[in-house]
């Protein structure tokens, strides 16, 4: 760690370099979560005006924070459906949940996999929107070989522990190829100060420290590495299980999914999941309840969103990370025959 600065110092420096060309974009800066990231990309965009009741649509089925995120910049978060194959958001329905009011778009490249963003765009570019991609579960997948986070006017990573890119703790990012609106994260990030004018702007405290962005360093020449074995799990999972009552990820390309999580839909969800904890394995619902029927988000005019609907009460996340060996994702779909048996 160079000389004694803890924070905002040059491991930082260094790891937004690296990360700004890992993900093919010139520039990054970061800040002290992912949430923080898509409130700063949204104001330094200036999209989100506070005040102005500026409408930003998003998925229903993501981490509450991508909603969160939205109402921290002074927006209003608005809820699309998503695409019952990919769950990520679906064009048609971006377009018809577009009001004078809308501002900008948040797809959320969900589970690891890239959202339609070319489809989206497209809608976005048509109605004037900006677009913010949430790429906190995406690290590394790419689309007609450019990786998330180089796909929009600006896009978010959460470094969060669990996440494909973890650190040692919160930390997260913005990358974009507009320079000018990375000075405005910078000056945001951190009070609000620039050397030019003082702190003129309402900023926040949002700074990444030079430890996490160390390890952060450290663990970046792992990552496709470890992207590639969650892949590999993934593929044993698939051979295993197709053709039984699982439905299992549907995947745009293989290199558009890093498979944060491995995300299946059953009829028995419950009973499925209460055979595998019976056998010591753990599963997890991502998530558990959809954002736009949480009460901090409920709005008259939120129409009734099916497929997201119909999904929460099927999906189950299987276990999946970089530690996890073959033979134990073997067992855990071993378990699943038995309870289709
Ligand atoms: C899709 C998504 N968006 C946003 C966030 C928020 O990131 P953080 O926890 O770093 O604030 C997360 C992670 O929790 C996430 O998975």
């Amino acid at each position: 760690m160079a000389g004694r600065v803890f924070i905002l110092g040059r491991e930082v420096e260094a790891f937004e370099e690296e990360w700004a060309r890992f993900c093919g974009v010139r520039r990054a800066a970061g800040v002290n979560s992912g949430t923080d990231a898509l409130t700063l990309a949204l104001i330094a965009s200036g999209a989100v005006h506070k005040g102005r009741r500026d409408e930003v649509i998003t998925s229903p089925l993501t981490a509450a924070y991508t909603a969160l995120a939205i109402l921290n910049a002074g927006g209003v978060p608005v809820f699309a459906d998503i695409d019952a194959q990919t769950y990520t958001l679906d064009p048609p329905a971006l377009e018809r949940a577009i009001t004078p009011r809308t501002r900008a778009v948040i797809p959320v490249h969900l589970y690891g996999q890239m959202a339609d963003m070319r489809a989206l765009s497209e809608v976005a570019a048509h109605r004037g929107l900006t677009v913010i991609e949430d790429a906190s579960q995406a690290h590394g997948a790419s689309v007609g070989g450019k990786r998330a986070g180089a796909h929009a006017h600006a896009a978010a990573f959460s470094f969060y522990p669990t996440k494909n890119l973890g650190a040692c703790g919160d930390g997260g990012a913005v990358t974009s190829d507009d320079a000018a609106l990375i000075e405005r994260v910078k000056t945001l990030r951190q009070g609000g100060h620039a050397a030019a004018f003082g702190t003129g702007v309402e900023g926040r405290n949002s700074r990444l420290d030079e430890m996490q962005a160390a390890l952060l360093r450290v663990k970046l020449q792992y990552l496709e590495k470890w992207n590639e074995q969650r892949r590999g799990l993934a593929r044993i999972y698939g051979e295993m299980l197709r053709g039984t009552t699982l439905k299992l990820p549907s995947t745009r390309a293989p290199e558009a999914h890093v498979y944060h999580l491995y995300v299946t839909q059953h009829p028995q969800r419950d009973r499925l999941r209460s055979h595998l904890a019976a056998h010591g394995i753990e599963t997890l619902i991502h998530y558990p309840f959809l954002i736009h029927q949480q009460p901090l988000f409920q709005r008259p005019e939120q129409d009734a969103l099916p497929v997201a609907e119909d999904l929460a009460r099927k999906i189950l996340s299987l276990p999946l990370h970089s530690h996890l060996t073959e033979e134990e994702t073997r067992e855990v779909a071993a378990k699943i025959l038995l309870f289709e048996a």
